[in-house]
């Protein structure tokens, strides 16, 4: 398995494999990879002749007081966790190399980014759209490989693909949870003990969601109440927010339909987490 920390490198070896005819799959990742990197990295492997897996800690897409700094990084462990997957080529470049002096380009997006996590982190989406684009301008994959635990990122990507004509497939695989229920995350390595427990109500928002949904209850309010209620009652959880929206547009809906998203975010302590259930 190759590391490439340059776009010329990426795109040397890219050149390669297309015109041998091969197919490309991309992971765009911020890397301390855990199983649901992996989930996403061996769907690539089964559905691809090459998997590249990008590992860049993105700055455009964190706000100020965000955890830029801080955020996990472990190139060696991500390494050896791709190689024993299968991967072929890690792309992973240093700012400077994604965003030369005079960087002035951004893909910015309306409504779908309006919402949810957009409003707490107003400059989230368009760091993400960004250099997401400029990914797939440098790889030129046929598919790129998205976690639906990150559900209005993978929308946003989407509606991109679909805005901007570009030329790939998008792939959006299944939240991998710890076997308690929390969503995996490279986040998750910021809670202590105690907040480690205290998690746990996302994903027991999220269930008692889905079953009041399969129980036949159409009202989205009530859902998001009930599950606001619950988390409520934990006491080291802070809510950002419980929302019911459109599956493709991100808008708040009042009644349950398909597709329809039930997202939450919330904060265990200083840490915001986020889960979802799709309908
Ligand atoms: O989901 C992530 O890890 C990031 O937002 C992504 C898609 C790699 C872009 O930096």
């Amino acid at each position: 398995m190759q590391i490439a920390k340059t776009i010329k490198e990426v795109r040397t070896q890219v050149k390669t494999w297309k015109s041998e005819g091969l197919t490309v799959g991309l992971v765009p990742t911020m890397g301390y990879l855990h199983e649901g990197h992996g989930s996403l990295i061996t769907r690539a492997r089964k559905e691809n002749d090459r998997v590249v897996v990008s590992v860049f800690v993105n700055p455009m897409q964190f706000g100020p007081g965000e955890d830029l700094e801080s955020y996990p990084r472990d190139l060696e462990k991500d390494s050896a966790y791709c190689e024993s997957l299968g991967a072929d080529l890690i792309f992973h470049p240093e700012p400077e190399e994604m965003y030369t002096a005079g960087f002035c380009s951004y893909v910015d997006m309306s409504v779908l980014t309006e919402e949810l996590c957009g409003l707490s982190r107003p400059v989230h989406f368009r760091g993400v759209c960004t250099v997401v684009n400029k990914l797939f301008n440098i790889v030129q994959p046929n598919r790129a490989y998205f976690g639906q635990k990150d559900a209005q990122q993978l929308a946003v990507i989407r509606r991109m693909v679909e805005d901007l004509n570009m030329d790939l497939e998008i792939v959006g695989c299944p939240i991998v949870r710890e076997e308690d229920g929390l969503a995996k995350s490279s986040r998750n390595t910021y809670l202590s003990d105690e907040e480690r427990a205290a998690a746990l109500v996302l994903s027991k928002a999220v269930k008692l969601g889905e079953e009041l949904v399969k129980a036949g209850e159409r009202d989205a309010k009530k859902i998001v109440s009930e599950m606001s209620a619950l988390i409520q009652k934990e006491p080291l959880a802070r809510i950002d927010y419980v929302k019911a929206v459109d599956g493709l547009t991100m808008q708040q809906i009042d009644t349950v339909k398909s597709p329809m998203l039930v997202a939450l975010a919330v904060f265990i302590g200083k840490t915001r987490l986020i889960d979802n259930f799709a309908v």
